[in-house]
């Protein structure tokens, strides 16, 4: 803290442009703070980069945008976007946006680094859950979507390659790229997020082994009404849900406290 006014020795007056009570925020980080490893992901506006802090010795996915490619490419909105909508988040199920910072070209996001990477390796690996790894995995991603929707923020772009897993394999949802924030009075509820066009036409077909509970929920999701879709507003929101036979089993308040079971 700072006063302005003359001293107590009433020589000059001092003027200080400082706040009188300054937040206390760590000083920006720079690249060189980092040791720089391998590569976790590109997409065409980012690359995400593993490195580790030297003065911690702490793990970060960085992601790095070109400044250049982003103002070309009209992204900058986009980017903005992203950036306030993760560090609004603070949810086990989520990564976090640690800090921010920049050079003359480049932007750089310091996020939680999943360890074990994307769903979609563990699905394409496996080929399909079990019911108690499908049932567990799901519950999951419920319980994401209902904060998500609490806070007004509609995802836009959920898919097993934005749903990456921490060394524990608990789920950390990533990517508000493309996210939204509705506003505060909005009556839109969280879409569904599976828009190809077969969906839409409920042209879809479950394998002859599909768990009949996990089918029964799937089809109560997918109801060509968005106004009939369990989990919706006019349906009751989450409560109902989160009550589906196929979650009897799940213990919603400490899932992400629970060993996840392992994917085999
Ligand atoms: N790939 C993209 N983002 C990542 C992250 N935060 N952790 C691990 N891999 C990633």
């Amino acid at each position: 803290a700072c006063a302005v006014g003359a001293s107590a020795s009433s020589q000059a007056p001092q003027l200080c442009t400082q706040p009188a009570v300054q937040a206390s925020q760590p000083r920006k980080k720079r690249p060189e703070d980092f040791k720089f490893g391998k590569i976790l992901g590109e997409g065409s506006f980012s690359t995400v980069v593993l490195a580790r802090e030297q003065a911690t010795g702490k793990e970060y996915a960085i992601k790095i945008l070109e400044k250049r490619h982003i103002v070309k490419e009209n992204k900058t909105q986009y980017v903005k976007r992203e950036r306030d909508l993760m560090s609004s988040l603070d949810h086990p199920f989520f990564v976090k946006l640690y800090f921010t910072f920049q050079d003359d070209e480049k932007l750089y996001f310091g996020l939680s680094y999943a360890k074990n990477g994307e769903l979609l390796k563990y699905i394409r690996k496996i080929g399909s859950f079990d019911e108690t790894c499908t049932r567990f995995y799901s519950a999951e991603i419920v319980c994401s979507l209902e904060y998500l929707h609490n806070k007004g923020i509609i995802h836009r772009d959920l898919k097993p390659e934005n749903i990456l897993l921490s060394e524990e394999m608990h789920i950390q949802i990533t990517d508000f790229g493309t996210a939204k924030q509705l506003p505060s009075d909005s009556k839109q509820g969280i879409i569904t997020y599976l828009i190809f066009q077969k969906i839409i036409k409920l042209e879809y077909e479950f394998p002859e082994k599909f768990f009949p509970k996990a089918k029964d929920l799937v089809e109560r999701l997918l109801s060509l009404d968005p106004t009939k879709r369990l989990g919706c507003e006019e349906m009751g929101g989450y409560e109902p849900l989160k009550q589906h036979p196929f979650f009897d089993t799940i213990s919603w308040s400490d899932l992400h406290l629970q060993t996840p079971p392992k994917l085999t």
